[in-house]
């Protein structure tokens, strides 16, 4: 890598853009006119964007955008310029990354101008309004990042119109209300929606989803989980439901998720029993039912996963360790099991405690609706790497 020009690029930036197919480069040689002039149109609509975005820009502490002066784009902090795909000659904006700028501001309707861009990554700003729908013209967009800001309002739904998106994460914002199902039809592999107010149940008319990681903690969902979270079969390997204010019983269809290496549906109050169908999820690593109210046997099938290595499930009303589950330790496996109702184990609830949960019939439980973010949760989570706010490497 080191021999060839695009040094200045930092790497991931750089990945992402092959991805779409730019020859990334630094150097600024146009040996024609028409890539010239076609390079001059391009940038000068990158201009004209920029520097409206720079005039709703109210607050920039560490001085990043003060250098947006003048018509050469492509020297903008945080601004990154590549050669077109089919025009090598066309010098166009095909990333902008001001992560960690700290700026206050808006985005305004003229960033419909930088239709080349292929990746935006504005984590940890104090961004906020709404995404302009403008943004739809943005038909390259690979990799939108906007988390840790303060857009608020419904779903974003000019995300939906990005033919070419495959990474969302919108993390630590304030949308609110429902999540539209075409979200999770879209050829999207990572999809972050933790710390929002998203009130809706998961939606039940998913299609097949292709994302191999979805991170829908600490919102407001109420309801159940559906059985449409086999649409995530194909692709799914971690799924965060940690404190979605999730009821009723786990789906037996959670074990069609058979890519799953992640399960953490902590902090939530599911009932019931856990289905026999995760035993057959040969990939879980980790595996976190905490703060629940889950009950009967801990199936000796899942303790017998041949990659598990962290098994969760403290604060439950389970009365039984099926076989070498009460005795994880002796296959390496992390595990918590304290509070529950088990007999011969440390840590446990009380005797009345036990005796007041009663037992669930599945097939009977009435999916509870969401209600008005009613999650009762007594104590803090100690959450890994997926709810962090800065963007994974
Ligand atoms: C440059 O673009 C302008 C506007 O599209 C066009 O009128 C002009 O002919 C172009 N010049 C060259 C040299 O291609
Ligand atoms: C495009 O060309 C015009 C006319 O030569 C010039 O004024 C303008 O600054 C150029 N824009 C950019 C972004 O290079
Ligand atoms: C930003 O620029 C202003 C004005 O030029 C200066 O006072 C301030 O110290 C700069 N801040 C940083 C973090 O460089
Ligand atoms: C852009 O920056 C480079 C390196 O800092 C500098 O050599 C070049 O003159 C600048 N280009 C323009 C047009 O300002
Ligand atoms: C390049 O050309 C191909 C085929 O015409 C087209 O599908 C693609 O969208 C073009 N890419 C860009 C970046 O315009
Ligand atoms: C969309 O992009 C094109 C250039 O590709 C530009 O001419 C047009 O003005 C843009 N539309 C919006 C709404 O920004
Ligand atoms: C659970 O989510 C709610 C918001 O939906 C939040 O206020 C609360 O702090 C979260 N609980 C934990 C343990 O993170
Ligand atoms: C095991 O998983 C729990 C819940 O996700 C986590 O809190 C704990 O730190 C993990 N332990 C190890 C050793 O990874
Ligand atoms: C658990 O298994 C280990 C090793 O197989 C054994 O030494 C230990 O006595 C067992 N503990 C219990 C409580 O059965």
């Amino acid at each position: 890598m080191a021999s060839y020009s695009w040094s200045l690029l930092p790497a991931r930036i750089l990945i992402v853009l092959l991805l779409v197919g730019y020859a990334t480069t630094t150097h600024h040689h146009h040996n024609n006119h028409v890539g010239k002039n076609a390079t001059n149109q391009s940038l000068q609509q990158a201009y004209v964007a920029l520097q409206a975005w720079k005039r709703v820009i109210y607050s920039d502490p560490t001085n990043f955008t003060s250098n947006w002066n003048g018509p050469h784009v492509c020297n903008y902090t945080g601004v990154y310029c590549a050669r077109h795909q089919n025009d090598t000659n066309a010098l166009v904006v095909a990333g902008i990354d001001l992560n960690h700028a700290d700026i206050a501001g808006f985005l305004p309707d003229e960033l419909g101008l930088l239709s080349e861009l292929a990746l935006l990554h504005l984590n940890s700003n104090r961004f906020c309004g709404i995404l302009p729908p403008t943004l739809s013209n943005l038909s390259l967009l690979f990799e939108l990042d906007i988390s840790n800001n303060r857009f608020v309002g419904p779903f974003p739904s000019v995300v939906l119109a990005l033919p070419s998106l495959y990474f969302l994460d919108i993390r630590f914002n304030e949308f609110e209300g429902q999540l539209p199902p075409q979200l999770f039809n879209k050829k999207l592999d990572a999809i972050f929606l933790n710390n929002n107010r998203f009130t809706s149940v998961i939606p039940q008319n998913i299609g097949p989803s292709t994302a191999s990681v979805v991170v829908f903690a600490n919102n407001r969902f109420g309801g159940c989980l559906p059985p449409s979270i086999a649409k995530f079969a194909n692709s799914l390997e971690e799924l965060l439901l940690i404190n979605t204010s999730i009821s009723g019983c786990l789906p037996t269809e959670l074990g069609f998720l058979y890519k799953l290496r992640v399960l953490d549906v902590s902090f939530n109050q599911i009932v019931g029993p856990v289905p026999y169908s995760l035993a057959g999820l040969t990939h879980m690593e980790l595996l976190n039912f905490a703060h629940n109210k889950l009950s009967g046997i801990v199936p000796e099938g899942i303790c017998v996963l041949p990659n598990l290595a962290n098994f969760t499930f403290s604060y439950n009303f389970f009365c039984e360790e099926q076989g070498i589950c009460s005795n994880l330790t002796s296959k390496g496996i992390v595990f918590d099991d304290r509070r529950n109702c088990l007999p011969e184990k440390p840590l446990q609830r009380s005797k009345k405690e036990c005796e007041a949960e009663k037992p669930v019939d599945c097939f009977d439980h009435v999916c509870a609706k969401s209600t008005s973010g009613s999650a009762v949760v007594t104590s803090a989570a100690s959450y890994h790497i997926p709810l962090s706010s800065t963007p994974p490497p």
